[in-house]
């Protein structure tokens, strides 16, 4: 296959063409490394980029902006893609609210971009959309949770397996990025429905992995290792740091990808996280990457929640499983934090 990954320095994006690429499919990556004009230097995707280009055999990379969309119809002019990986994004809650109109501009003028670029050029093509559980806004915020001596969970056994697809996303309070992604979301939705093009929307909860450019913004998993390993100080922004996020890494993310691109449906929505094997609270985390790194991480305590954050998040994995049953989650909790704990003290001892 011909492929195009957006974001390709990025957590997913780098991800999926690694992945892709060792298949023997030819990728091209879209990336102008933006991340670091949102976050500043930690947010830096070039070592990201250096390592792709040393780690793959058939990757070429253009410094495109995707908002820019002459300049996206001409790659698609010259190129035909039968698969589309749209992981470019302005990718964080808090950051959007002093750029609500990048943050827009990003979010849903740079997928319309991508999508109407495709519907051109490559219509049978499959497109999948990195959307986020901030469509939902607040709304699993009421559903009825107990308070456990490390955690928040769902008070009731039907919510057990978390948040499915039919949780509402309008009526509730986003944050500026919720409200973008709802905007690419929709589309995309729409350009599956309407053009009945290959379309799917996935709706990640964490996504973690080495690969991220872990920033206190984005990246929670990744950010609190960080932390740890270079001894700074971490923030915990309210409901008593018991909030819960299900972890998945990049691979299963790009795993349920491929099943999707394998057998593509028109305007299908999925909720994509680690599920409740995956989940743990803040509290939680912090004593896992103590015990795992030995070190103590020092944390500050804000009575303020974030605007809009989710007290438990569990991404309810059924209805991907049932489409695509071969699927299954392949990295655990402890896996990945293994793994993202080794990268970032190789990272440290480079640095010397
Ligand atoms: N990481 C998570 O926890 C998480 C959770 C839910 C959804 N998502 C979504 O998944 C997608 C990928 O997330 P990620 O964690 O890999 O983010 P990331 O920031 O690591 O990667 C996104 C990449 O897009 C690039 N980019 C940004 N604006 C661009 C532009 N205008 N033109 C070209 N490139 C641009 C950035 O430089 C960055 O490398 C995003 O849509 C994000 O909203 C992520």
């Amino acid at each position: 296959m011909h492929i195009l990954v957006t974001g390709s320095n990025g957590l997913i994006g780098s991800e999926a063409v690694e992945y892709f690429d060792r298949q023997g499919h030819s990728i091209v990556g879209v990336d102008n490394n933006m991340r670091r004009e949102f976050f500043g230097p930690p947010g830096d995707t070039i070592w990201n980029l250096e390592r792709l280009k040393r780690s793959t055999t058939s990757f070429r990379h253009y410094s495109l902006d995707i908002r820019d969309r002459t300049g996206v119809m001409a790659l698609f002019e010259q190129n035909s893609f039968d698969f589309v990986i749209h992981c470019a994004a302005q990718p964080s809650h808090d950051k959007a609210k002093e750029i609500p109109l990048t943050d827009f501009e990003v979010n849903a003028l740079g997928t319309l971009n991508m999508l109407e670029a495709t519907r051109r050029h490559c219509p049978d093509g499959v497109f999948i959309l990195m959307s986020t559980n901030k469509v939902y806004g607040d709304a699993p915020n009421e559903k009825p949770l107990r308070e456990l001596p490390t955690r928040y969970d769902y008070a009731e056994g039907a919510d057990f397996e978390g948040i499915d697809e039919t949780c509402r996303i309008d009526r509730t309070l986003h944050s500026i990025f919720g409200a973008s992604k709802v905007a690419a979301d929709v589309m995309a939705q729409e350009y599956g429905r309407y053009f009945g093009m290959k379309v799917g929307v996935f709706r990640g909860g964490c996504l973690t992995g080495p690969a991220h450019s872990a920033v206190e913004l984005h990246g929670f998993l990744s950010y609190l290792v960080k932390v740890a390993v270079s001894g700074q100080t971490y923030n915990i922004y309210g409901y008593k740091g018991k909030q819960v996020r299900d972890n998945i890494h990049s691979h299963d993310v790009i795993r349920a990808m491929e099943a999707f691109a394998t057998n593509p449906r028109s305007g299908e929505v999925y909720n994509i996280g680690g599920g409740r094997a995956n989940s743990v609270s803040i509290l939680e985390a912090i004593d896992l990457v103590e015990q795992m790194t030995g070190r103590q991480i020092n944390y500050v305590y804000h009575d303020q929640n974030r605007k809009g954050d989710h007290i438990c998040y569990i991404s309810d994995l059924r209805k991907f499983r049932s489409h695509y049953p071969n699927w299954l989650i392949t990295r655990s909790l402890d896996c990945i934090l293994e793994e993202i704990i080794n990268a970032q003290m190789l990272q440290l001892a480079s640095c010397g």
